[in-house]
């Protein structure tokens, strides 16, 4: 196993948007320094959450890191929106662009980190020509579009993969994991190599959201 702190970046998908601010403040008092933002279009995945006008709006009440993932069809379309209203790092399907470089050139060009997500069918093999120019690989770990699934095991595997193709191409790029993140499938995702954990539901049903996180980031 490694011996490597995790980030730990709960997703507020799990969260009650009409107390916000409340919530925003429990993921940074729970000691998480990244807050997961699921952007959802009910296109690419069939589920419609917020857009950059409440990334916005949430920015000027947060010091946590804004991590963005789009879930959204032609996500080129909005990079420069997701970077004016605050992301930290935006991170884009690879099922949902074709001109993908491009795109992740034009999140460099915004100063912002670049994130690369594959979905369980997607192999990671596809991402090795482009693997020296990401900050971040998320691997999703549930076929994305809702909170709360449970962990599709053979994910676990990819995530192997990729920490060796990263080990091999790009030391520096930090692989992420998305959907059905606890504190029991957290430890074999940690010995496959994992950097990041997001977690939704498993976070804001924590009976002790702090000692949830320390167990997430724990080497
Ligand atoms: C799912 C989203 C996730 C979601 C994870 O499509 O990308 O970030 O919030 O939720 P849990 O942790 O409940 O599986
Ligand atoms: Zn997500």
């Amino acid at each position: 196993m490694k011996n490597k702190k995790i980030i730990a970046a709960p997703s507020i998908l799990s969260s009650d948007f009409s107390r916000i601010r409340e919530e925003l403040q429990l993921i940074q008092s729970s000691g998480a320094e990244w807050v997961h933002l699921d952007v959802m279009d009910g296109c690419f995945v069939p589920n419609i959450t917020f857009g950059p006008k409440f990334i916005k709006d949430i920015r000027s009440c947060s010091n946590l890191f804004f991590d963005t993932h789009l879930m959204v069809d032609n996500p080129e379309k909005y990079i420069s929106d997701f970077a004016d209203a605050g992301s930290d790092a935006i991170t884009i399907h690879y099922e949902a662009a074709v001109h993908l470089h491009r795109a992740v050139q034009h999140i460099h060009e915004t100063g912002k980190l670049a994130g690369v997500s594959v979905v369980p069918s997607t192999p990671v093999e596809l991402l090795e020509d482009l693997l020296s120019e990401l900050d971040i690989v998320l691997v999703m770990t549930v076929n994305p579009g809702f909170g709360g699934q449970s962990l599709i095991p053979f994910c676990i595997e990819k995530v192997r993969k990729l920490k060796a193709m990263c080990q091999r191409i790009n030391p520096d790029c930090r692989i992420a994991v998305d959907g059905g993140v606890n504190t029991s499938t957290i430890i074999p995702l940690k010995e496959a190599g994992i950097d990041i954990a997001v977690a939704g539901s498993a976070f804001f049903s924590a009976a002790s959201p702090k000692a949830f996180i320390s167990e997430i980031c724990r080497a």
